[in-house]
């Protein structure tokens, strides 16, 4: 069972997919660390995040070891990997691996912004969570200062609006729900809720 999580910044689906992919023993990748991976190299070698040609070097040299690092989890790499995102050729050079891990043998949940559109179309469920950009922004908030980050609401709240802007304006493989997702609005839920309401919607699609 392939399961597709979509969904805008700090949405929860991340959480989701963690969760539904302990409960059906699946494998789950998070394919945003993909992109931030990408946007770190760059910015590690002093390069500038539009610089096509030096981006898909980065995408193609990604290894497993890139991937173990908090620093990828900051608010500072999210943004760069949202630039490095809306670069056509980082996307294609990034859709076999994640191709090949929603194939692998019992399937697997894999979250992004173009998961059931783009890398997995035929994915047996397809989920597009969503919440109001107040309600990411507070958790994002809360996220961060739980990693000790010096938070600004105001600021991270700013960042959500623009990145999903970004996400969403782009050509190549725009952020948006497949014609056949599922919506999770998770504005008013608490995680329990949202994982139930998930768990539903999966359960659905196995019937
Ligand atoms: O999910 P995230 O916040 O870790 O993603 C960081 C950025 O990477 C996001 O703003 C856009 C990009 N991204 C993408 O374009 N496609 C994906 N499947 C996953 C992430």
């Amino acid at each position: 069972m392939i399961i597709a999580i979509d969904g805008p910044a700090a949405s929860g689906k991340g959480t989701l997919a963690r969760r539904l992919a302990a409960h059906f023993n699946l494998p789950h990748l998070d394919t945003g660390l993909l992109y931030r991976a990408t946007a770190r190299a760059l910015l590690d070698q002093g390069a500038k995040l539009d610089d096509a040609e030096k981006a898909v070097s980065s995408a193609r040299g990604l290894a497993l070891l890139d991937f173990d690092e908090d620093r990828l989890r900051g608010r500072e790499m999210g943004e760069a990997a949202s630039v490095v995102a809306a670069i056509r050729e980082v996307r294609a050079a990034l859709i076999d691996m994640q191709r090949a891990f929603a194939a692998r043998k019992n399937g697997a949940v894999l979250d992004g912004r173009d998961i059931g559109t783009v890398i997995a179309p035929d994915a047996d469920v397809k989920i597009f969570v969503t919440a109001s950009p107040e309600a990411r922004a507070q958790r994002r908030a809360l996220e961060l200062r739980g990693r000790g980050e010096k938070v600004d609401y105001a600021a991270i709240l700013e960042d959500i609006v623009k990145r999903d802007r970004r996400d969403s304006e782009r050509a190549d493989a725009p952020l948006k729900p497949a014609a056949d997702a599922h919506v999770l609005d998770t504005t008013d839920l608490n995680v329990e809720a949202a994982f139930a309401a998930a768990l539903a919607m999966v359960e659905a699609a196995r019937v």
